[in-house]
């Protein structure tokens, strides 16, 4: 299968995002050690990574991200969401939650880490993001070499 991708972010803008996240006070990540119920499709559940929700992420950076959400008419971007890996951080093969429509995952770093959607390997590429519709396929994002930031637009 191939995924939709779009270009959300621009060199320059995604090096000042980047920066932003960077910035964001510790207080505001949220440490998700477990998948939620009713996402995980394997036994082993476990998770390791990092997530600055809707309401924690700091007023600018936030009104900043809404402005450059991927517009898919009539929908609007409902949620926004940042995830980060620290070396060695993953989130095992699950399905999102059926809530929204469209789910826009954008990695912050081009680099040699990235998302796993069914069998096939899709490298980070800084500001293109990879555009799941519904729950998405299954997906993983096996543990990271590097640190790893992608900015989550809930859609709908
Ligand atoms: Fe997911």
């Amino acid at each position: 299968m191939s995924v939709d991708k779009v270009k959300v972010f621009d060199k320059a803008t995604n090096a000042k995002i980047l920066a932003m996240v960077e910035n964001i006070d510790e207080s505001r990540w949220f440490h998700i050690s477990k998948l939620q119920k009713g996402r995980g499709v394997v036994n082993d559940t476990d998770a390791y990574y990092f997530k600055c929700k809707d309401w924690s992420i700091p007023k600018e950076l936030k009104e900043l991200l809404f402005s450059l959400a991927p517009k898919f008419e009539p929908f609007e971007t409902s949620e926004i969401v940042i995830n980060r890996y620290l070396p060695g951080g993953f989130i095992p093969a699950h399905t999102d939650k059926d809530r929204y429509l469209k789910n826009v995952i954008v990695p912050l770093q081009s680099g040699d880490d990235g998302i796993t959607i069914e069998d096939t390997f899709y490298k980070d590429e800084a500001g293109i993001g990879i555009v799941f519709n519904g729950t998405g396929p299954v997906h993983e994002v096996k543990k990271v070499k590097d640190f790893r930031y992608t900015v989550i637009f809930l859609i709908g």
